[in-house]
């Protein structure tokens, strides 16, 4: 694949628009399809505002601007797309629905095209089950917003054809993405590993331990992350948000280190999403202030600690699960979520012999299996061994 291969992208939503633009940006032909016509229509304003604001911010000039949106066409059905070299996936989150169209575009394409999907919580495997050359189906993860976030995931399922997996990987990045490769498997890298964030903050506040805006005060002051996790839910939304752990606990088993919690189960009942809906966590209706702190630095720092074991946790057991490098499994929480440090690297940098005691001190206390440390670590430390 190169500049000339003409991408297509199925699905004119958030995410679709986002990769159209990216790739129309990169230099290739992009057309872009949908079943709603209206909204595949309103996705051409949706580049032209785009596309301004880098003008207005001088990024790039009118001309640049004015080629972008003339490299996407929009597709009316889907013999459309019968020249694309790549096909991009990005519509609703079904996977009965994702394998009809995929049935549906494998007809329309050349066999050397290579299909792919934007899937967070779908298995590549089972949505490629539905091909019948599954050889060529691949994951490739984008975050949200696709124009500004630099991760990719790139995901080979149980039959893509490693040539495929290298060729994918090698595009885009010649688009200027951050690419690691995961393996097929539930949250793939950044949202298995980012549950802990989370899920362990819920607990602590469910256990009476601190409130949502103690937690916040602490990882942001003492972590450096740049929202603390209640912000970044309610930002999120947490409907998507308790969907996203749900799906990943049932597909995990209902492994207990992922167990959704009833504290956001209940707000996703009462359509609390968050900023969207003006009330999640926190309340943003017009006049409401927002709590303070109890900026009480012993307590701060517990949680803060409490939380990234639980995290360097989910992050060596998936070293060791061998679903992505170290490297890999770094980059991808830097570039995907933002963190301040990859979370090996941190482990290195505590010691990681102070994160096993942490987690076993946990683990104790609890005895649940949420906090048993993985066999990686705890050797590891038995063995005064770093990450790097
Ligand atoms: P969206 O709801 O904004 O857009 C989905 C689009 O697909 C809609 O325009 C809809 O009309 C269209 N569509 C539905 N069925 C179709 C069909 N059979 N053929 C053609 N078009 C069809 O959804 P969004 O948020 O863009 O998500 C799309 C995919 O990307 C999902 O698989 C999601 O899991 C994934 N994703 C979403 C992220 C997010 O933060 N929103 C982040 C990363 C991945």
């Amino acid at each position: 694949m190169n500049k000339e291969t003409i991408i297509g992208i199925i699905g004119s939503g958030a995410m679709g628009s986002g990769i159209a633009q990216v790739a129309a940006t990169a230099g290739h032909q992009v057309i872009l399809f949908d079943v709603d016509l209206n909204l595949l229509a309103e996705s051409e304003n949706k580049f032209k505002t785009n596309l301004e604001k880098l003008v207005d911010k001088g990024k790039i000039t009118f001309e640049t601007a004015r080629e972008i949106i003339g490299r996407i066409s929009l597709g009316d059905s889907f013999a459309s797309i019968s020249k694309c070299g790549l096909i991009i996936e990005a519509i609703v989150e079904k996977l009965d629905v994702k394998q009809a169209v995929f049935a549906g575009l494998e007809k329309n394409t050349s066999a050397d095209c290579i299909i792919a999907s934007n899937t967070s919580s779908l298995s590549i495997t089972s949505i490629a089950s539905s091909c019948k050359i599954p050889s060529r189906i691949i994951g490739i993860h984008f975050f949200n917003p696709a124009t500004l976030m630099p991760l990719v995931e790139i995901i080979p399922g149980l039959e893509t054809d490693p040539k495929i997996l290298l060729e994918t990987k090698s595009l885009i990045d010649s688009w200027g993405k951050t690419t690691v490769v995961a393996k097929d498997s539930p949250g793939f890298i950044v949202n298995r590993v980012a549950r802990s964030f989370y899920g362990e903050s819920i607990r602590i506040y469910e256990e009476g331990i601190a409130d949502f805006a103690t937690i916040d005060w602490a990882m942001k002051n003492f972590g450096g992350f740049k929202m603390g996790p209640f912000e970044l839910m309610d930002f999120i939304g947490n409907d998507v948000n308790y969907l996203v752990t749900d799906t990943v606990w049932h597909q995990f088993f209902y492994e207990p280190r992922f167990k959704p919690s009833l504290t956001q189960k209940r707000l996703y009942e009462a359509k609390h999403f968050g900023r969207k809906s003006g009330k999640g966590f926190y309340d943003y209706s017009e006049g409401a202030i927002l709590p303070e702190p109890t900026k009480d630095e012993t307590l701060g720092i517990k949680i803060f600690y409490r939380v990234l074991a639980m995290l360097i946790n989910e992050a060596a057991d998936s070293l060791y699960l061998k679903l992505a490098t170290r490297e890999d499994i770094d980059t991808a929480m830097m570039k995907g979520v933002n963190y301040p440090k990859g979370l090996l690297k941190w482990a290195d940098e505590i010691g990681v012999s102070v994160v096993y005691e942490k987690l076993e001190k946990l683990f104790d206390k609890y005895g649940e299996d949420r906090y048993r440390p993985c066999v990686l670590l705890k050797k590891m430390a038995l063995e005064g061994k770093s990450f790097y």
